[in-house]
């Protein structure tokens, strides 16, 4: 069966200034999800949000909040965001790689990361999942899927930008992974970066059913029409 297009709405490029505005205007729109892009300036080259921001915008909603962690060490977060009202948390595997340092060089992604290790990214997934929250995990247009992982995860996000900045073009070489993954995958399938009315069905004929957004819904004139049309793409 199926599951329906949710639509998770990247606060990144809303208006910081009245969140709160943002967050009620989004839900009557009709989105079903609120993806907050946590950036430390050293796993990726910007500085965004943290857990407080998070607890601020918590009683303003009831949808759930999806806490992307953007951030070099976040087995020393999790527990922050859980207590900050995250409900799910998405972890980034490179950040397990033995080329983590690497990583920091934004001109050198896509970069392959040739080792992982996963009795931490396990045991970290696991700790989300006791913490009461769902886990992910996050894979970069130039990491491989990690299948032996796919068991610990309620998602995975594939990203189909080098994280960042909202506003970058759609990576179409991750729709490959997208489709492997739905072979091999039964939980949440979340397509981030670049997603527009273009790229949206190229996404979901994939077989990914969460999208994520940023650029494409705060830019709009008319954020509801643009969140109907979303959801009612053919799913496959
Ligand atoms: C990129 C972030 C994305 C970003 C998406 O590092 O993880 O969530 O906000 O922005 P758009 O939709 O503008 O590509
Ligand atoms: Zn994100």
């Amino acid at each position: 069966m199926n599951k329906p297009i949710e639509i998770s709405a990247s606060i990144l490029a809303a208006d910081f200034a009245n969140l709160a505005n943002e967050i009620k205007r989004s839900q009557q729109a009709g989105v079903d999800r609120f993806h907050i892009d946590c950036m430390d300036g050293h796993f990726v080259p910007n500085l965004t949000i943290g857990p407080v921001v998070i607890q601020a915008i918590r009683p303003h909603t009831q949808l759930p909040i999806e806490a992307h962690l953007m951030i070099e060490h976040p087995w020393d977060y999790i527990e922050s965001y859980a207590k900050a009202g995250a409900d799910i948390i998405q972890i980034q595997v490179e950040c397990y790689g033995q080329r983590r340092r690497a990583c920091r060089e934004y001109g050198q992604w896509p970069k392959e990361v040739d080792a992982i290790d996963m009795p931490a990214l396990r045991g970290d997934l696991r700790k989300i999942r006791e913490l009461g929250k769902k886990a992910f995990v996050v894979i970069n247009p130039g990491t491989p899927l990690f299948k032996e992982v796919l068991p610990e995860c309620d998602g995975v996000l594939m990203m189909s930008v080098n994280p960042g900045h909202a506003g970058q073009p759609f990576i179409s070489s991750v729709l490959a992974k997208v489709r492997q993954l739905k072979e091999n995958f039964a939980g949440d399938i979340a397509v981030d970066g670049g997603i527009n009315a273009q790229t949206a069905p190229e996404a979901v004929k994939a077989g990914a059913h969460v999208l994520i957004a940023a650029s494409y819904l705060y830019s709009a004139s008319n954020l509801k029409e643009i969140v109907t049309s979303l959801k009612s793409l053919p799913v496959c």
